[in-house]
């Protein structure tokens, strides 16, 4: 059998990609494998969301040739291909700047890779397709397996609201919603395949508008009918455009996790502006409560951007008043990093790296120790939790809390990828430890 090896950069969605690409690889006789000297194949899924991405890429892709020139002498071919968002915004340069990239594709293209490396023919040139097709790729991906207990499911893809710093609407295209039936189906594959829980991605995921179902809200109720699955989660979600109707699936629905990532970016009106985010700090912290009421122990999570261009002292405090009031349960947060193509990246007024480094280092402490707050209140409860990767240790097991704490546990490989209730003996600010309850 023939075998390819994949890299992947970048976010939750990159990480659903490659598990579509393997799939469509493997019905071509390709098997995953992740010792590049094996492989026939060298795949980099990349990310261009912040700074730096192609420098990473042309390092990889060096390093990935070694193994290359190694298969080379024993007289093996091997195809280096390069998908993923930096693909979409500079696959031309990819081409021209690094005669070691065979084939190089979009992100909307990924479903025609077993075709291309089927044709593929260096003489005849090397392949970029970087276009939006009409027609959707999700039409031509074959039926998907679980590969653990825990699996992604793309609902939405491509944005719309255009934010001042972002790539996406440029690398992921306008916003398309699946129809339910798909969804429903590709998540009854999954579940046959030993999937117990789903995370529904979408770059978008709340405006999710596709046949079949009114909102996300509905999605979810008709995916929490299906059998076996145990539990549903949600990500990428944009403030204003939370439904009543999603929040509400939060108090009526058990197998809905206790979950929302809902990225405020910034806690001054004056910034969420310049970034065109349709909201003010109080409407989202208004939408917050609403998730509380509806769900009391729900736990938030955000993105935060510092240094957005004109950012002053006081922009940067009213963000961290919102943090202060909000509390939040995990976060990531990052240097406004400006990025070609954006309107932010040619805004006046662009902040010191030095002021930058400093803001984050204050925001990120007062996040940590709210992260350590709502971890060490979980010590002593019991809680179930998705055993699904073995630990670093012999008998040690990590799984996943409704709250996504990641937990640690001595128990042998036998309850891998089962739901068990432990109870919480520790914490750290960034994971728990328990015992069987
Ligand atoms: N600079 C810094 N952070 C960014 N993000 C997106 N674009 C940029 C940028 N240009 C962050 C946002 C987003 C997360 C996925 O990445 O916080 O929510
Ligand atoms: Fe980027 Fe804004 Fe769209 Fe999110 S909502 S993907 S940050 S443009």
């Amino acid at each position: 059998m023939k075998k390819i090896f994949i890299k992947t950069f970048g976010c939750q969605m990159n990480a659903y990609d490659s598990a579509r690409m393997r799939d469509a690889m493997f019905v071509h006789g390709y098997q995953e494998t992740n010792n590049p000297e094996q492989a026939d194949i060298l795949l980099l899924n990349t990310c261009h969301i912040r700074e730096k991405a192609s420098e990473k890429l042309f390092s990889e892709i060096g390093r990935l040739n070694e193994f290359k020139e190694k298969r080379k002498q024993e007289g093996k071919e091997t195809l280096i291909v390069v998908t993923g968002c930096v693909v979409q915004a500079e696959g031309d340069e990819i081409l021209k700047r690094s005669h070691l990239v065979d084939i190089a594709l979009g992100p909307q293209n990924y479903h025609r890779l077993p075709e291309l490396v089927a044709s593929y023919n260096r003489k005849k040139g090397r392949v970029l397709l970087a276009d939006f097709p009409a027609d959707s790729k999700f039409d031509y991906l074959p039926k998907t397996k679980a590969t653990s207990a825990t699996a992604f499911l793309a609902v939405q893809e491509g944005c719309d609201n255009f934010c001042t710093y972002c790539v996406v609407p440029y690398t992921r295209g306008c916003e398309y919603s699946r129809p339910a039936s798909d969804i429903i189906q590709e998540a009854k594959d999954l579940v046959a395949t030993g999937a117990k829980e789903i995370m529904l991605l979408g770059q978008n995921v709340n405006c999710w508008h596709g046949q079949g179902a009114s909102d996300l809200g509905d999605l979810i109720r008709q995916l929490a009918l299906i059998e076996g699955l145990d539990r549903i989660r949600y990500t990428t979600s944009y403030p204003s455009k939370i439904t009543q109707n999603l929040i509400e699936a939060h108090k009526d629905l058990e197998k809905l996790m206790p979950y929302i990532h809902l990225p405020i970016q910034s806690g001054s009106d004056k910034i969420l502006k310049a970034m065109n985010r349709q909201y003010t700090a109080k409407g989202y912290e208004e939408i917050v409560a609403s998730f509380r009421k509806a769900r009391p122990d729900i736990a938030v999570s955000s993105d935060f951007i510092v240094g957005f261009p004109g950012e002053t002292d006081d922009d940067f405090q009213e963000t961290m008043e919102v943090v202060k009031r909000v509390r939040y349960a995990s976060s990531f947060s990052f240097k406004y990093s400006p990025r070609p193509g954006t309107p932010a990246s040619i805004m006046k007024n662009q902040v010191a790296e030095d002021v930058k480094t400093k803001r984050l280092m204050i925001l990120q402490k007062e996040l940590m120790e709210q992260q350590q707050e709502f971890n060490s209140n979980t010590v002593g409860k019991i809680l179930p939790v998705l055993l699904t990767e073995k630990g670093k240790k012999e008998g040690q097991l990590v799984g996943y809390t409704p709250y996504l704490q990641g937990t640690h546990v001595s128990l042998p490989d036998s309850f891998l990828n089962k739901i068990v209730m432990l109870k919480i003996t520790k914490a750290s600010a960034t994971s728990l430890t328990g015992v069987e309850a």
